[in-house]
């Protein structure tokens, strides 16, 4: 949907202007400090997107697909490696498991939630696979690859079914790594775990994008890392800043990946009403699934509760994602 249809897919400009004093603050307050990549302000909304998500860290980078790439890179992916995620998503996903020297392997989603499917998951495994004899892991039977970690991908702001996908990545020892570029603040309840868990606190990271369409945008380009792990942490922090440990002294080779200040001061700001922004979103989402039940050639996407700022339109030769991003 466009704007030419009437409603634009996303409003970027309502949301800015009634922000424009604050946002404009932040660059006034940056300016003064000087410290323009990194710094003070860089760590203040760190500290506060990882208390939002629930994580113990949240390491901000540059964007969401460096943020995916230095995940997989931190969490000991090789090169050579098969990184099982799905192709329903955005290509960054892809790029980043490539970038990371590794190979996507691409299993089927769930038809009700269009994100992956756990059982897909299994009968890859158990199918296409065999244990290696000598670290117990995957091994995809025609590449000879080794199967090291799952990128499952909370689509249109709802969390996969991480129960689910945890007890087979348990049973074949795979990383969990999130890709949460489209789900900031959205929940999941662990049946498991007997609570809920917001994307990005789930696996053993979780990588969000925060470009300016986000549900938690910036003004320009930024991303993080989100983990509990604090020797993945530490290892994350040294791969976005040239791989030092300390000012001149790189301990392993790194890229420059930080965010800069300005992104996250406005970041900052933004945080405080995701919840509300989140809230009238499902609202909005709610109000097109009334209206379009009973539509025939229409299937609403289900949704399970701290889910989506989307609905879904499904016929049989096309499947679209509808933005409910007007509030
Ligand atoms: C699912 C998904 N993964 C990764 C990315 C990459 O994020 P970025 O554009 O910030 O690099 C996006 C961004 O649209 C995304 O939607």
């Amino acid at each position: 949907m466009n704007s030419e249809n009437g409603v634009p897919f996303v409003d970027l400009l309502t949301p800015h202007k009634e922000m424009e004093e604050e946002l404009v603050g932040v660059v006034r307050n940056v300016l003064k400090t000087g410290m323009f990549a990194g710094g003070p302000v860089v760590e203040s909304f760190e500290k506060d997107f990882a208390q939002f998500c629930g994580t113990e860290h949240c390491i901000a980078v540059s964007n969401g697909t460096d943020a995916l790439r230095f995940a997989l890179i931190a969490a000991g992916v090789e090169p050579g490696d098969c990184v099982v995620t799905v192709s329903n998503t955005f290509v960054a996903t892809v790029e980043a498991i490539l970038q990371a020297g590794a190979h996507p392997q691409f299993v089927d989603i769930d038809l009700r939630t269009f994100n992956m499917s756990a059982t897909a998951l299994r009968e890859f495994l158990e199918s296409e696979c065999e244990r290696c004899e000598r670290t117990g892991l995957p091994l995809h039977r025609t590449t000879r690859r080794r199967v090291s970690t799952v990128l499952p991908v909370h689509l249109y702001g709802q969390v996969c079914d991480m129960d689910a996908i945890r007890s087979v990545a348990d049973q074949y020892g795979l990383n969990i790594l999130e890709d949460a570029c489209q789900a900031h603040g959205a929940e999941y309840f662990s049946t498991r775990d007997g609570a809920w868990q917001r994307a990005g606190s789930i696996g053993k990271a979780g990588a969000f994008s925060f470009y300016p369409t986000k549900n938690l945008g910036a003004c320009g380009e930024a991303g993080a890392v989100t983990t509990n792990d604090d020797e993945l942490a530490a290892k994350l922090r040294m791969i976005r800043n040239h791989g030092q440990g300390m000012k001149y002294h790189h301990l392993i080779e790194g890229y420059n990946g930080r965010m800069d200040a300005f992104q996250a001061g406005m970041l900052q700001i933004k945080l405080r009403r995701l919840e509300d922004w989140n809230a009238k979103r499902r609202s909005v989402a709610a109000n097109y699934n009334r209206l379009l039940e009973g539509c025939d050639w229409l299937q609403p996407r289900m949704s399970r509760h701290g889910a989506a700022p989307f609905i879904t339109c499904m016929s049989f030769r096309f499947r679209v994602a509808v933005n409910c991003s007007r509030f």
